[in-house]
C-alpha cells in the first residue's frame, strides 16, 4: 500500500522482519490516522507486547507479527543442546499465542513454522528455516489477499454501495487487505463506487484506520455510526457488504468478526443485501467444531467507557465518555452463522459457507 506522507508517496508492508537487527518492523497503529510511525520490536518478548497493547492488530498482521517473533525467538537463543532449543521455542510460542485469543492467523502461523523447523537437524539450521518460513507467511498472506481482490472484485459493479465493519485493510494483513481487496481490484478495473465505514466501537478501527486507508487510496467513503446501517439499508442505499474475519470455521462456515458484525449480517439478512466475509487461508480453523468453542476474547472495560483521540493541538489524549461509577462488559468479537452469510471470499474463489468443508483440501486443510 502507498502512503503519503508529506509531498511523497511510499509503499509499505504493515509488518517486515530487518535480519541485521534481528527486529520485527512495525507501522504503530495506536497513532493513526493521526501520526504515522514505524516502530521496531527488538525481541520476541517486545514483539508479544506490540500484539497485546494492539500497536499493530488485525487477523494477518498478527499472524506474520506472531510468525516474525517465534523466529525472533529461536534466534535469540543463547543456551546449548537442541532439546534446551525446543524448551525455549515452546516459551516463546506460548507468549505470542496468548498475546490475543479470538485471531487464528497467529496460530496457524507459527503451527506451520514449527512444522518447517522439524526438517532442520541444527540449531543454526532450525532457526535459519524459522525464519524463512515466517517470510514465506508474510509473503503468502499479500498473495492471498491479491488473490482475494481478483475473485472479489466482479462484487463491486459500478456505482455500488459499500458497507464494511471494522478494518480488514493492508493495516490487517502484510499489505492489500482482505475486505478492501475487492475493492482495491475494482477501482484498478476503473470502477467507481462508494465504501460506508462503520465507526466500529469501542476502539473505532473503522472511523480510524480503513477510512484512513480509503483516503489514502482515493475511494470515496464515509463514516457512519454503528448504529446507521439498519436505516442506511431500510432506505436502499447499501447494495452489498463485505467483511474480514479473524477465525471462521471450516466445519461449519461460522465466522467470528470484530463485535457488531453479527448485527450488520442480521441486518443486511433482514434486507436481502449480500453479505460476503473475505479471508486468507490461514484464517480458517479446521479442527473447531462449534462457533460457540471459538475463544471470545473480553476486552478492558476502559475502551468503553472512555476514548483515546487527539486534541486540536495534536496532543493524543483519553477522555471519559461513560458515567464514572459503572462498570462494562466488553466482548471484542461476535459469531455470524454460515446461514447469514452469502459467500466467502478466499484466494481460491468463492465459496458458501458450508461448502468449505468439502473443499478442504483446495483451502489447504488436512484430507
Ligand atoms: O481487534 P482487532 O482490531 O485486531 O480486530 C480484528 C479486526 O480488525 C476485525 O475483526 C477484522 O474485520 C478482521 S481482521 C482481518
Amino acid at each position: 500500500m502507498r502512503v503519503r506522507i508529506g509531498q511523497h508517496t511510499r509503499h509499505f508492508r504493515t509488518v517486515t522482519f530487518d535480519r541485521k537487527s534481528r527486529s520485527v518492523v512495525l507501522i504503530n497503529q495506536l497513532l493513526l490516522p493521526h501520526a504515522f510511525r514505524i516502530e521496531r520490536m527488538r525481541d520476541h518478548r517486545a514483539t508479544a507486547d506490540s500484539i497485546r497493547k494492539m500497536i499493530v492488530r488485525g487477523a494477518g498482521a498478527i499472524g506474520a507479527t506472531a510468525a516474525f517473533g517465534l523466529a525472533q525467538g529461536a534466534l535469540e537463543f543463547r543456551g546449548s543442546g537442541i532439546v534446551a532449543f525446543g524448551k525455549h521455542v515452546e516459551k516463546v510460542f506460548q507468549l505470542l499465542k496468548n498475546a490475543r485469543p479470538t485471531a487464528v492467523d497467529p496460530l496457524n502461523a507459527m503451527i506451520g513454522i514449527l512444522q518447517r523447523m522439524k526438517s532442520g537437524k541444527s540449531i543454526p539450521e532450525q532457526q535459519a528455516l524459522a525464519l524463512a518460513a515466517a517470510q514465506q507467511f508474510a509473503d503468502e498472506d499479500v498473495s492471498h489477499c491479491e488473490s482475494i481482490g481478483k475473485h472479489g472484485a466482479k462484487l463491486i459493479h459500478k456505482g455500488a454501495r459499500v458497507l464494511t465493519h471494522c478494518n480488514a485493510g493492508w493495516l490487517a494483513f502484510v499489505d492489500v487487505g482482505s475486505a478492501t481487496a475487492p475493492m482495491y481490484a475494482a477501482q484498478e478495473a476503473g470502477r467507481q463506487f462508494h465504501v460506508f465505514c462503520d465507526e466500529t466501537r469501542p476502539r473505532c478501527q473503522g472511523a480510524s484506520l480503513t477510512a484512513w486507508e480509503l483516503s489514502q487510496q482515493g475511494i470515496s467513503h464515509e463514516i457512519i455510526a454503528d448504529n446507521a446501517a439498519g436505516h442506511l439499508m431500510s432506505r436502499g442505499e447499501i447494495d452489498l457488504v463485505i467483511v474480514g474475519s479473524d477465525r471462521t470455521l471450516g466445519r461449519t462456515g461460522e465466522v467470528a468478526n470484530k463485535i457488531g458484525t453479527y448485527t450488520k449480517a442480521v441486518l443486511a439478512h433482514r434486507h436481502g443485501i449480500p453479505f460476503y466475509v473475505a479471508i486468507p487461508l490461514s484464517t480458517i480453523d479446521w479442527n473447531l467444531k462449534s462457533g460457540r468453542d471459538i475463544p471470545i476474547e473480553e476486552r478492558s472495560a476502559e475502551e468503553l467507557l472512555g476514548i483515546w483521540g487527539v486534541t486540536r493541538r495534536g496532543k493524543r489524549e483519553y477522555v471519559c465518555v461513560a458515567n464514572p461509577t459503572s462498570s462494562a462488559r466488553n466482548p471484542g468479537f461476535d459469531v455470524t452463522p454460515a446461514e447469514l452469510i452469502t459467500g466467502i471470499i478466499t484466494p481460491k474463489g468463492i465459496f458458501k459457507p458450508r461448502e468449505l468443508w468439502r473443499n478442504r483440501v483446495r483451502l489447504g486443510g488436512a484430507r
